[in-house]
Order: structure tokens, then C-alpha cells, then sequence
């Protein structure tokens, strides 16, 4: 019997019950699933970095911490946590995301907003530029942002991508470096951002990246809030360098009432929406992990700690 801790807010154990349970019967893996153990009796723990396990010290016997989310930065820090610790990869979180990130690619690409809040009764036809004259770039081509690039490049769209190592990805211009980011942000009429937020990353859209992008470049932000610098986006997006920032992750989540983002005219926030794990993908991604630890093979999407994703 393999001992699985699920370790998340309970408002989640409803929803991850059921789909766990199935994924570890496909499986073929047996397993006692619960909310409450005695530390020392726990295999694997499927966690949430919001859940009361904060102290990993007592889990002696545990062979990994599976993370439900894919972003790690509130764990990588946490030194009582020695076991393995792999994010999540999950197909539905990433078919979520290139959905929403296109959505909004499009509507900035076709300037929806002017027709949408800008019925004024007057007959103004604008033709919109085709994707193949709009350049993306993306900050970020792991699973996710390779996801959202290959999405936009289907769509026409010339995408350029930036990576922490050089990379080889099909129909895109893959830039890695400083250098990189640089000639990266010079193309970026659409800028898309999903890196982790690790301390190589904080601030790196701050005054002088903005600088770098063309005048009047959107910037959409699915990834984390710090990496914007906000009071330079601010300042960029009142002086018309930036015309746009569609945000979904900020510094302080829920955002606080009174940040400027809110009532900004060039901002639009979501709450942290962009993409959500998926109970039932994302189950059978933990169901594989596991079986792949009851084997003595490698965890999938483990996370370098020194590298901070
Ligand atoms: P991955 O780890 O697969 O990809 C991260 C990418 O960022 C890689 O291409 C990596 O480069 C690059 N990178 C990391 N550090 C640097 C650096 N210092 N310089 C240049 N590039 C760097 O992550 P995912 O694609 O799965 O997720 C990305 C992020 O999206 C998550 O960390 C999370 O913050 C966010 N997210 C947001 C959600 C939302 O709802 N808003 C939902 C899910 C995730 P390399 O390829 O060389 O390693
Ligand atoms: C995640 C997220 O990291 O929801 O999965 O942001």
C-alpha cells in the first residue's frame, strides 16, 4: 500500500478526490489516499503551497512532494523540504493557457477594445495589420510558453522566444542570454510573459527592457507579478511607449483595492485566471510520477532548487 497525502486547502479535496482516486485505479496503483497522516507513514504528498504542511521535517519517508501548481517560487525556498519536488505539467493547465493567452494576443493584435467600449456612432473603419506583420515575443518557452508559440505561429504570427539556455523550437526565433533579451524585446509588438518567478527573473521588464520595445507594444503577463517592474510599466504605459498591459499575476495577490492597476485606462487585470490545473489531467500526471517512483525511475518535471524553477 502506497500512503498519498493530499496536502492542499479542503475546498481542493473535493474537486481532486474523486479524479485522483480514478488516475491511481488506471494505474494499477495502490493506494490509500488522505487528508491526514502521521507524517512518518507518507509516501508521496500531493501539495499545495497554501496547505498547512509548511515543515517537511517529520515526512522521513516520503520519496516526493508533487506539487499541484506549476509555479514553484512560494516552495524552492523552503529548507525543511529535502525530498524531490516536482511542479506540475499538466496538458489541460497548458491547453488553458494557450487559450487564454491567444484570447488576448488576439484582442490586443485586433484592437477588439475599439468596438467593444468604443461605440460612439460614428462609422470608423480601421483594417487591423495581418498576424505575419505582428511580431510576438515570448519571455519563457518551457512548457507553457512553447505551448503558446507554436498556438501563435499557427496563427500566422511571427514569434520570437527567450529561454534561460539555447534552445532549438520549430518556427520560432530562439534567443537565450542578455544579448537575447535584448534583441527579443526590440521585436516585441506583443510581448507574452511566462518565466518563473526565481531572483534571475524579478524585474526584468523594468524601465530600460520597456525602453527597448517598439512604441505602442502590448504586454500580457500570465506568468508572475514580479517580474514587472510596476512603476516603471506604469510610467511607460502613461507616456504611450507601452499602449497596453493585460495582467494577470501581481506582486500582492488578490490585488490590493486601491493599486493603481485598477483604475488605470491601459490595464487590464484578471485574477490570477490565466490558467488553472485541471483536476483530471493533471491527476494522471500524478498517478504516473508515483508509479514512476514505485519503479526507481526519474520523476518527470522535477525542480531544480539552485536554479529556482
Ligand atoms: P517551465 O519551467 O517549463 O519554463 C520556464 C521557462 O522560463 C523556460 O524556457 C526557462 O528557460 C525560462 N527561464 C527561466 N529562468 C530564466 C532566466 N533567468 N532567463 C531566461 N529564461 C529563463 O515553466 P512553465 O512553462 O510550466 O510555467 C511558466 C510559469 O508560468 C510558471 O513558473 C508560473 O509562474 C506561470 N504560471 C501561471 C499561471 C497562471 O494562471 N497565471 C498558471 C501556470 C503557470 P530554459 O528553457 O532554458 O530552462
Ligand atoms: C500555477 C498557477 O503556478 O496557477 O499553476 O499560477
Amino acid at each position: 500500500m502506497i500512503n498519498v497525502l493530499f496536502a492542499a486547502r479542503s475546498e481542493r479535496w473535493d474537486t481532486y478526490e474523486a479524479p485522483l482516486r480514478a488516475a491511481f485505479a488506471k494505474a494499477r496503483l495502490d493506494v490509500d489516499l488522505r487528508t491526514e497522516f502521521a507524517p512518518e507513514e507518507v509516501d508521496y504528498i500531493v501539495y499545495a503551497p497554501n496547505s498547512e504542511v509548511q515543515d517537511f521535517t517529520p515526512y522521513t519517508r516520503c520519496k516526493a512532494v508533487l506539487n499541484l501548481w506549476a509555479g514553484v517560487e512560494a516552495i524552492t525556498g523552503n529548507e525543511t523540504l529535502t525530498q524531490p519536488l516536482a511542479r506540475m505539467v499538466d496538458p489541460g493547465l497548458t491547453n488553458g493557457m494557450v487559450e487564454w493567452v491567444t484570447g488576448h494576443t488576439l484582442r490586443h493584435h485586433l484592437g477588439m477594445d475599439r468596438h467593444i467600449t468604443g461605440q460612439t456612432g460614428e462609422w470608423v473603419v480601421t483594417t487591423p495589420p495581418l498576424a505575419r506583420e505582428r511580431r510576438v515575443t515570448i519571455l519563457g518557452i518551457g512548457a507553457l510558453g512553447a505551448s503558446c508559440a507554436h498556438a501563435l505561429t499557427g496563427l500566422g504570427f511571427p514569434v520570437t522566444g527567450w529561454s534561460r539556455s539555447p534552445k532549438d523550437v520549430s518556427g520560432i526565433t530562439c534567443l537565450h542570454g542578455d544579448d537575447g533579451l535584448k534583441q527579443a524585446l526590440e521585436t516585441a509588438d506583443i510581448l507574452i510573459l511566462l518565466l518563473p518567478d526565481t531572483p534571475a527573473t524579478q524585474n526584468v521588464i523594468n524601465a530600460e527592457a520597456l525602453s527597448r520595445m517598439p512604441k505602442g507594444a502590448f504586454i500580457i503577463n500570465p506568468g508572475r507579478g514580479p517580474l514587472i517592474d510596476d512603476d516603471a510599466l506604469i510610467a511607460a504605459l502613461d507616456s504611450g511607449q507601452i499602449a497596453h498591459a493585460t495582467l494577470d499575476v501581481f506582486r500582492v495577490e488578490p490585488l490590493p483595492a486601491d493599486h493603481p492597476f485598477w483604475a488605470h485606462p491601459k490595464v487590464t487585470v484578471t485574477p490570477h485566471i490565466a490558467a488553472e490545473t485541471r483536476p483530471e489531467t493533471a491527476s494522471e500526471v500524478i498517478a504516473e510520477n508515483i508509479q514512476r517512483g514505485e519503479a526507481g525511475q526519474p520523476f518527470l518535471n522535477l525542480v531544480d532548487r539552485a536554479r529556482g524553477y
